[in-house]
């Protein structure tokens, strides 16, 4: 019974008012994506057969990006029984165990979802099990009411008595139900309580009364955080953000300052890479071995070979690829461009949209003037280059390998492999000029 198939139901159907947003309340990112993938794709690390959305009115948005899951509607918020109630058309008979989870409750883990399958496999094969926690502060969550044969019930906050209130063990609302029950179980569920809501929570009570069992499996509060609010947000980004730098420290990465440093949801760093204080990691950056990231660079959509170094103070760009052992130095921005094995661009330049072949140098101020308000065109750098600082490189243009450009060079035509480009004014000299002309500027 271990192997039965899974299913999972996500509820997504809250406006989450208290967000203030424009957007539903699921498509708010952690570590750079938003909550309801995230949830997806723990579903998907414990290969689920199918997967259902519930979204309300108005939110094809959530559709667009779980796509190809399905998403359902509730037109009308009556609860979450008939949130669930939503998914018949795709799970209706489903042949193994349903999970119900929420779409803001998105930092639950593989393992404690686990830990409600293994109890659903052991003896007497609960038909629902609840993800219970023990809330530090209290709250007002549905309390687990058990009786002699174990769970019995759950009961909402606002429909308990003040000694329900008192049971330290709350509904998280995840739960696995046996799939086979499941919809029958919610037919059952009415709506005469305090909210008028038809309650999910009544499930347990329906169960034991056909005489089904139902059982729990405990995790801690941090796991169940839900967000209803930007500051719920934050407080989940942060859970998420230690588990990501855990991860990456467990992996052989060095975080010297683990807690300035903001890592992206797909961030890949290799075995001895070195991040330094107050880097940030946009989605798409991976990072092999042996690469150092000084401190203050902001990393979104690149690869960064082995050995590389990087920073201070750097920004790559969506589309850079740094090659091994090149450097990357200060207040240097590089997009859309390939840096080869080797090549060192160290200080305030811009490259985008180009080529830089191996062991080329690329000197301080140097800029790829790539856009003319229309186009993006390519520059192209050859290996072994040596471009002199504070040079303009105007695209569309070809630096040959092993050419040369002066310093202070505007380059508009191509330069042939190992030649010599200067493009700037001739410098001139009057001797002796600068001292007639304070003379004069004093006689006045
Ligand atoms: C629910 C549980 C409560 C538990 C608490 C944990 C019920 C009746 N109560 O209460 O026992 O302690 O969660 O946080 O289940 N949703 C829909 N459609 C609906 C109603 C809700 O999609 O019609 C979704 C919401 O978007 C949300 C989730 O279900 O993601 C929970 O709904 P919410 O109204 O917040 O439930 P609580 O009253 O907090
Ligand atoms: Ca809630």
């Amino acid at each position: 019974m271990t192997n039965e198939s899974i299913a999972a139901i996500l509820l997504a159907a809250g406006q989450g008012t208290r967000m203030k947003s424009a957007k539903p309340k699921v498509m708010h990112a952690l570590a750079g994506r938003p909550m309801v993938l995230h949830l997806l794709d723990t579903v998907r690390s414990l290969d689920a057969a199918q997967s259902v959305v519930v979204t309300g009115p108005g939110m094809d948005e959530i559709a667009s990006a779980v796509a190809p899951v399905p998403t359902v509607l509730q037109q009308d918020r009556l609860g979450t029984a008939h949130a669930v109630a939503q998914a018949r058309p795709v799970l209706e008979n489903f042949p193994g165990t349903v999970l119900v989870l929420y779409g803001d409750t998105p930092l639950i883990t593989a393992a404690t979802i686990r830990a409600m399958l293994d109890r659903r496999a052991q003896a007497p094969h609960p038909s629902v099990v609840v993800l219970g926690f023990r809330p530090k502060n209290g709250g007002e969550y549905g309390r687990l009411v058990f009786g002699a044969n174990g769970l019995q019930a759950i009961v909402e906050y606002k429909d308990a008595t003040p000694e329900q209130r008192q049971i330290p063990l709350c509904n998280s609302g995840v739960m696995a139900i046996e799939g086979k029950h499941l919809f029958s179980l919610i037919d059952k569920i009415g709506n005469d309580n305090a909210k008028g809501e038809f309650y999910l929570t009544d499930i347990v009570k329906l169960a034991v009364a056909q005489g089904l069992t139902a059982s729990y499996v405990e995790a801690e509060e941090e796991e169940l955080l839900g967000v209803n609010s930007r500051a719920e947000l934050a407080e989940a980004e942060a859970v998420l953000q230690k588990r990501l730098r855990n991860n990456a420290m467990a992996r052989g990465a060095t975080l010297v300052d683990p807690a300035s440093v903001t890592l992206s949801w797909d961030t890949v760093l290799g075995r001895d890479v070195t991040i330094g204080p107050s880097v940030v990691f946009g989605p798409g950056v991976t990072v092999a071995d042996d690469v150092e990231i000084r401190p203050f660079c902001h990393l979104e959509g690149v690869t960064i070979a082995k050995g590389a170094q990087i920073g201070p103070f750097a920004r790559l760009r969506p589309g850079a690829a740094i090659g091994e052992q090149a450097h990357i130095g200060n207040f240097v921005e590089i997009k859309k461009a390939t840096v080869e094995a080797g090549a060192k661009v160290n200080h305030l330049t811009y490259i985008g949209d180009a080529k830089i072949g191996a062991k080329a140098n690329i000197g301080a101020g140097t800029i790829t003037c790539n856009y003319d308000g229309f186009g993006k065109y390519l520059t192209e750098i050859g290996a072994g280059a040596f471009v002199g600082s504070n040079s303009s490189l105007v695209a569309p243009v070809k630096i040959g390998d092993g050419a040369i450009v002066g310093a202070g060079s505007v380059i508009t035509k191509d330069v042939a492999a190992d030649a010599l480009a200067v493009g700037r004014g001739t410098q001139m000299e009057l001797p002796g000029w600068a001292e007639r002309f304070r003379d004069k500027m004093k006689k006045r």
